[in-house]
């Protein structure tokens, strides 16, 4: 098990490796890459789907009117952004606000498992479409599987994976917000069921000492709670 501090600087050096990041085309349209944010010692952890405009401008997830109806939906279960740690399946915008592609996603995807494995929450909620169909790893869609919690392995860990709806979805749709708040009102008590059992562990690889340099201190704010 790992201290807060330990994977705080873990977290970081992935977040470094991912500003240099050159996978796929997403490089060449980004302003910034939107690695995630939050307290890397989260409970609980939010993945979304991929960075707007303001997310781009700013290299923060979730910044927009989505986000602001995420935090208000935070605050009615007692929770703001500090206790939590928000991303999304892929770190860059895609041009026009336009879905990702497969290969984006596959391509974004090992970043996404080494937050998870790092942070090592209890409770991850996707939310949309895309999260949930990349974390779950099959294509049934979030309207059928939405406020359904499962236990799920991702990479080496057991988390209860919680599909919500997208607020952006939410955001000009009353029923959906309706809907998406009483899910959320669930969130408390899936969290205080702790972690499910965890699979046997794999042979451990040694972990990177992260580097020093300038993105450090980028690094320490985003990871470093708000
Ligand atoms: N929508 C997302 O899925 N992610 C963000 O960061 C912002 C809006």
């Amino acid at each position: 098990m790992r201290s807060a501090s330990q994977r705080r600087e873990l977290l970081k050096a992935v977040f470094e490796e991912a500003q240099g990041c050159v996978r796929c085309p997403l490089h060449e349209t980004r302003t910034r890459v939107v690695f995630g944010a939050g307290n890397a010692d989260a409970d609980l952890m939010f993945v979304g789907e991929a960075p707007g405009a303001n997310e781009d401008r700013q290299g923060l997830p979730f910044v927009g009117q989505a986000g602001k109806l995420l935090d208000r939906l935070l605050a009615e279960i007692g929770l703001e952004r500090g206790d939590v740690f928000i991303c999304n399946t892929i770190k860059c915008r895609p041009p026009d606000n336009r879905d990702p592609y497969p290969h984006e996603l596959d391509s974004c995807q090992p970043y996404l498992f080494r937050q998870i494995d790092l942070i090592e929450p209890i409770v991850i909620c996707t939310l949309g479409n895309f999260a949930t169909k990349l974390l779950r790893a099959d294509p049934t869609g979030i309207s059928r599987l939405h406020g359904q919690a499962e236990v799920r392995v991702i990479g080496p860990r057991a988390v209860r994976l919680y599909p919500l709806f997208h607020p952006a979805a939410a955001l000009y749709t009353p029923a959906t917000l309706e809907t998406l708040r009483t899910d959320f009102a669930r969130i408390p008590e899936l969290l205080a069921q702790g972690a499910p059992p965890q699979p046997e562990p794999v042979e451990s690889v040694p972990e990177p000492a992260p580097e020093t340099d300038d993105l450090v201190a980028a690094a320490e704010q985003q990871l470093g709670l708000f």
